[in-house]
């Protein structure tokens, strides 16, 4: 730690504080996404979008607002909520152009704008298609956001403490899921269109204090540089590290990512096709090594319990469910939180093996326990306690891991493509989920119920062994030295005990801060 926390120093707080700062974005994407759970069961929202009905029987969601009994058809309710994740998709693809041609700050901002808009939508309709309408925008903000705050921050952020950094965007998701289950909580007795107004309305004052606070933070040097403004860029990061413009530290690391600049320039123009190519760099393992960690996060299962937990919990004839929905949401908030130490201090590689391993075995007790002793108090008491440990094991790896690797796989000249691609798959695999897995558990459809812990059983464990072939470890190097690793072509079990060749040019991972600011190299 002691290095770090001189690396630290080295790039100046306020690289850290900015980072911190764009983590915000997180939280718009946990709120949102958790947001509608709540609303769909608030009996005025109900009593508007829904339509009236005898006793509610058959219905997706049912409840009684003034005497009345209102319902929820299922289509309608897969519709809204899914249909975020579908703007959110096309989000994340659109990311790729405007974080190129607007900047990593100008997308943040631009996500931001999109949100707030869809926000106000959402606010401020009474009809299913209206609220449709709102939902796609939002989700295009949120698809937006979820790409540029890890991209901003990988690009800003210190390397030995870059996994950390983006894992506290992890940490703002986690967080926004929790105070919007709260909202619903605190809001859900208001007798009046103000119980789901309040928490939707809210995302817009989340979206202005994102969008106002980057008026005052720098635009990512790297991309500034990607666009040719050196001198710019060359303020920018002088700014990020708090140090003058013509500081050894500034020109050092200008003259490396600059260096670098030049030599992917060499190799020609950046098309998606390139992402595809197993060339020199092996652009081709690193993107699917992306949409693949994207894929497996979501297949481990954990939106099923924050999509559908409480009706799960429910079924399960677990009492208060509720509370237990909460619970799951404080537990992973709680345990992102040694999730930051640990992508640090195991490595990417072994913090997403040992994570995968932990909520498959968890799951496979949630299986066995469904199968033999479904239905008992004990039976339940160990439901509810190897779900709380499966969201922990979640929280505390796979949860910020994916996001820590995709910022840091790509060269500078493809980022954005291949970002927006493996964030893609992490919306694609989402609104999947989301989906298919009501037809899997029902009764009327697959009635898989509990077992369903079985395939989450599966898929973790497949999670694992794809780690162990295919996962680079991409710890503590900077950017541009983790191209240098990939032109190497090692395996990816070796890069773990890879080590930069000493350059002639001075990077940030291999220098020291000696005293207040100066950089010394490391013998
Ligand atoms: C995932 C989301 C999930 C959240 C839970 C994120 O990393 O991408 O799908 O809902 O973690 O904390």
């Amino acid at each position: 730690m002691g290095a770090n926390y001189a690396e630290i120093r080295a790039y100046g707080p306020y690289t850290l504080f900015v980072c911190i700062f764009v983590a915000f974005g997180g939280f718009l994407f946990g709120y949102d996404s958790s947001n509608i759970g709540g609303v769909l069961s608030m009996t005025n929202w109900l009593s508007i979008f829904g339509y009236k009905h005898p006793d509610g029987v058959g219905c997706a969601i049912s409840g009684v607002y003034e005497g009345q009994t209102y319902c929820l058809s299922s289509a309608n309710r897969s519709l809204i909520t899914s249909l975020l994740s579908i703007g959110t998709f096309f989000g994340a693809l659109s990311g790729a152009p405007i974080a190129d041609r607007l900047g990593r700050r100008g997308g943040i901002m631009t996500a931001s704008a999109v949100f707030a808009v869809g926000a106000a939508v959402q606010t401020g309709v009474e009809t299913v298609p209206g609220l449709i309408v709102g939902r796609v925008i939002a989700g295009w903000g949120v698809g937006l956001v979820s790409m540029m705050v890890p991209m901003y921050q990988s690009e800003a952020a210190p390397p030995a403490i870059r996994g950390a950094i983006v894992s506290f965007y992890q940490l703002s998701i986690t967080i926004g899921i929790l105070v919007s289950q709260l909202v619903d909580l605190g809001t859900e007795k208001i007798h009046s269109t103000a119980s789901w107004r309040i928490p939707i309305g809210l995302q817009m004052v989340f979206a202005v204090m994102l969008f106002a606070g980057c008026l005052f933070i720098p635009e990512s040097p790297r991309f500034l540089f990607k666009r040719g403004e050196n001198e710019k860029g060359r303020q920018a990061l002088s700014r990020m590290r708090g140090q003058s413009v013509d500081s050894e530290r500034v020109q050092v690391e200008m003259a490396e990512i600059l260096a670098n600049l030049e030599f992917e320039k060499s190799l020609g123009l950046a098309t998606y096709a390139d992402c595809f190519k197993s060339g020199h760099n092996g652009m081709l393992g690193r993107t699917m090594c992306g949409i693949l960690v994207q894929m497996f996060q979501q297949l481990t299962g954990v939106n099923f319990i924050f999509y559908y937990g409480t009706q799960f919990f429910k079924q399960s004839g677990v009492g208060s469910p509720y509370l237990i929905t909460v619970a799951t949401g404080i537990v992973n908030v709680g345990m992102t939180i040694p999730g930051i130490y640990l992508v640090e201090k195991l490595g990417r590689r072994k913090f997403l093996i040992y994570g995968a391993v932990w909520m498959s075995v968890c799951n496979l007790i949630i299986g066995v326990v469904a199968v033999t002793k479904a239905g008992t108090t004990s039976a339940n008491q160990v439901l509810v306690g190897f779900n709380l440990m499966f969201i922990g094991a979640f929280a505390a790896t796979w949860g910020p891991g994916a996001w820590v690797l995709i910022s840091e796989l790509y060269p500078l000249k493809l980022r954005g493509k291949a970002m927006s691609l493996a964030t893609a798959s992490n919306w694609f695999w989402n609104w999947c989920i989301a989906f298919c897995v009501p037809y899997i558990t029902d009764a009327q459809y697959g009635n898989l119920g509990s077992k369903i812990a079985f395939i989450w059983f599966g898929t973790s464990l497949c999670g694992a062994v794809w780690t162990y072939f295919y996962v680079p470890e991409t710890k503590s190097h900077s950017l541009e030295q983790l191209d240098k690793m990939f032109e190497a072509n090692l395996k990816p079990w070796q890069t773990a005990a890879w080590v930069p060749e000493d350059s002639a040019v001075l990077s940030p991972a291999s220098t020291q801060v000696k005293d207040h600011g100066d950089v010394e190299k490391r013998a």
